[in-house]
């Protein structure tokens, strides 16, 4: 890792320590080191480094027998860390450093020569671009699994009627598979931005080298193509400089977790005896240690709580990002605990939600005398009223909310209130009113509109 410097006194870092004469301090190895957090992207490092050597091969950059050990070399490199033989080592930074001296161990000094015409500027970039890319994918394959998930719940619960809230209180009646469609179409909207950054995202840095390009003759189409980037960044300044393809993933993250958050505070309020919509199965709740009847919806709170990771993440490198000039800068080594973070919180979260509804068991008698109770028909009563008596809305509205109060007093649904009461507040009410206020057609009678 290091070695004697000429005068022999101290020794230095491989791979810019030419002109140091003394390592650094500890303290400095460990705030400069990343190895920690970006040993993750050692595949995409890898791909971006084989795809650079065969460039280089290719414009006669190097010999084709170098660039041979240097690609089998890599292969070599990528096998150790897969098999978890590899040794991460910190005094050698991050990612790049500790597989390009741990190439030169296996080949020898040729593999000073993959880092011709490239820096750690365009490598960086080009590793995260890559690896965002991916977990792109990985998202909306998961999100596409609680879709599935929410329809088919749906699908059994189509006529399943239960209150539908403005203000948490009682509205109108809707049915549990109207809910969860609003989430199915939320997901859609999430998938879509996610895709879009992945798009966005898709244009190869490499070649920036450390921030103004390279003399050598370079063919940066290629390696474009040959990592399936779209096509090389247009300016090598803001290729190695800009970050917001992992601001806007964070808050694609972020704004895919509050949707799950607003769904995982709706089962917790569901599961509650007070609602009494949804059981949890055991597998998905835990106990009290000390209040038995307790069963709690843990993972479903926990899903609402990671949001402050979420959110916290997309201020974290927002925070880092504002106000850094041209063009790579040290601060932007903290980009990647916080894309990793989010990675991993809103996966988890996803296959959570994802286990806990596929097993939940609707209440639906609970739900349909929860829509039962609370008046949720009175928009009916106002519409028949402007249908069949050609009366203006808002007065409709005002002798409805006169029925309401009535229906209150007399502690009763509206379908319980007898016709001569609502006669005595309008009396041109006839008995055809109580037809819709059946609950199930005036669901129906929203549908599909
Ligand atoms: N570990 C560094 C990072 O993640 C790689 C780039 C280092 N570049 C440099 N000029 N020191 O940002």
């Amino acid at each position: 890792m290091t070695k004697k410097q000429p005068n022999g006194v101290k020794e230095s870092n491989q791979m810019w320590g030419g002109r140091f004469n003394a390592n650094p301090s500890d303290i400095m190895t460990q705030i400069n080191a990343s190895i920690d957090v970006d040993c993750r992207l050692w595949q995409q490092d890898v791909a971006g480094s084989k795809a650079h050597c065969e460039m280089l091969v290719k414009q006669n950059i190097i010999s084709e027998g170098d660039g041979e050990s240097i690609l089998k070399g890599l292969e070599k490199v990528a096998a150790e860390i897969e098999n978890g033989e590899f040794e991460f080592k910190a005094e050698l930074e991050d990612i790049h450093m500790n597989i390009e001296s741990r190439l030169k161990d296996l080949i020898g000094d040729v593999a000073g020569k993959l880092h011709t015409a490239r820096s750690r500027n365009d490598q960086v970039a080009t590793d995260f671009r890559l690896w965002v890319r991916q977990a792109c994918d990985d998202l909306v394959q998961k999100i596409d699994r609680l879709q599935d998930v929410l329809k088919s719940v749906s699908s059994t619960h189509e006529a399943s009627i239960m209150p539908g809230f403005t203000h948490l209180q009682v509205a109108q009646p809707i049915t549990l598979a109207m809910h969860l469609g609003a989430y199915v179409q939320m997901m859609v909207r999430d998938k879509s931005r996610i895709l879009d950054c992945q798009k966005r995202l898709n244009e190869s840095p490499l070649g920036a080298c450390a921030l103004s390009g390279t003399g050598f003759n370079i063919d940066r189409e290629f390696t474009a193509s040959n990592l399936e980037f779209d096509k090389p960044m247009e300016n090598t300044m803001d290729a190695v400089s800009a970050r917001d393809f992992a601001t806007e993933f964070l808050f694609v993250c972020a704004q895919s977790g509050l949707h799950l958050s607003r769904l995982a505070e709706e089962i917790i309020l569901w599961a509650t005896p007070q609602f009494g919509f949804v059981n949890l199965n055991d597998e998905w709740s835990t106990g009290s240690s000390i209040m038995p009847q307790k069963k709690n919806p843990d993972a479903a709170e926990l899903v609402r709580a990671k949001t402050g990771r979420l959110n916290g993440n997309l201020m974290q490198l927002m925070t880092v990002m504002k106000a850094l000039p041209l063009a790579y800068n040290k601060d932007m080594q903290e980009d990647k605990s916080c894309v990793f973070e989010s990675f991993d919180t809103l996966c988890l979260c996803l296959d959570a939600m994802s286990g806990m509804i596929e097993t939940a068991s609707f209440n639906i008698k609970n739900m349909r005398s929860a829509a039962e109770s609370g008046y949720a028909t009175a928009t009916e009563i106002a519409d028949w009223l402007v249908r069949e008596l050609d009366m203006p809305f808002r007065e409709a509205h005002h002798v409805t909310g006169t029925i309401v109060k009535q229906a209150e007093e007399q502690k009763c649904a509206l379908d319980r209130l007898p016709l001569s009461d609502m006669q005595a507040i309008e009396p041109r009410v006839t008995d055809d009113i109580f037809n819709s206020l059946n609950l199930d057609k005036a669901v129906q009678s929203r549908l599909n509109k």
